[in-house]
């Protein structure tokens, strides 16, 4: 009964449950697929007994994993993670992906920097030949973030990539806020032609504190489908 875009979502999420072992660290994900991770992670405890800790990349995160009884703490207790499994926005054939769309990009960023693996579970939709055409999403602090934003696009105009408008992340009529009290600009791209050379330009930026670029960290994407099927690349 489910529609065949949370078919290929709850499929991917529990494909990638065959990669969790009893007693790992395991980081949890943001997002719709993410959520579908969470609740199967949890069934796995109440079932079969799985013992796992889990440190989540934002309060919504941690709200579901409480509440399917997954075991919670922070980056900081754990230090070290076996595996994180996360969703995306999009993800190309080097497993270099956009995130952020859900606006945990910072959190999900260091959570998956300091896990041995990163797993990503997406429908096909998120696959692409070149990232780009989902707004790439911008953290940055509130102070000056105008300022910002100008350098931002300033730096663009020498860089390989298509569109240049940036737009502020709006909740209502008000900035939205990330877990970390900042803001976020969307980059309208269409095509990053250099992901990794944008990435360490933006970050060069006073005001920016990351960027949406996962680069090199993704080890494995589990594809979901809409009939049920599952792809793996690695
Ligand atoms: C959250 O900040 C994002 O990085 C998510 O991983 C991304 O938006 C995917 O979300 P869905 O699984 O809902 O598409």
């Amino acid at each position: 009964h489910l529609s065949p875009i949370d078919t290929a979502k709850f499929v991917a999420a529990k494909r990638a449950c065959d990669y969790v072992e009893d007693g790992m660290r395991v980081g949890l994900g943001t997002g719709s697929t993410a959520a579908w991770l969470v609740r199967c992670l949890g069934e796995m405890i109440q079932k079969d007994g799985l013992r796992i800790t889990g440190v989540p990349t934002s309060t919504r995160t941690a709200e579901l994993a409480r509440q399917v009884g997954i075991t919670v703490t922070s980056l900081d207790e754990a230090r070290w993670l076996d595996l994180t499994i996360d969703g995306a926005d999009e993800f190309d054939a080097e497993l270099n992906l956009v995130k952020g769309g859900g606006g945990a990009l910072l959190q999900e960023k260091i959570v998956a920097t300091a896990s041995d693996r990163m797993i990503v579970i997406a429908d096909k939709s998120k696959q692409v030949e070149t990232l780009g055409a989902f707004p790439l999403p911008i953290e940055v602090v509130p102070f000056g973030w105008q300022t910002t934003k100008a350098l931002v696009e300033e730096s663009l105009s020498s860089l390989d990539v298509l569109g240049d408008s940036t737009s502020l992340r709006l909740n209502g009529d008000m900035p939205f806020v990330t877990d970390e009290g900042n803001h976020i600009l969307d980059l309208h791209l269409k095509r990053i032609g250099n992901a990794r050379q944008l990435a360490l330009v933006i970050n060069q930026i006073p005001g920016v504190v990351e960027n949406g670029l996962f680069i090199d960290i993704c080890d494995i994407v589990v594809i979901g489908h809409g009939n049920g099927k599952v792809e793996v690349k690695d």
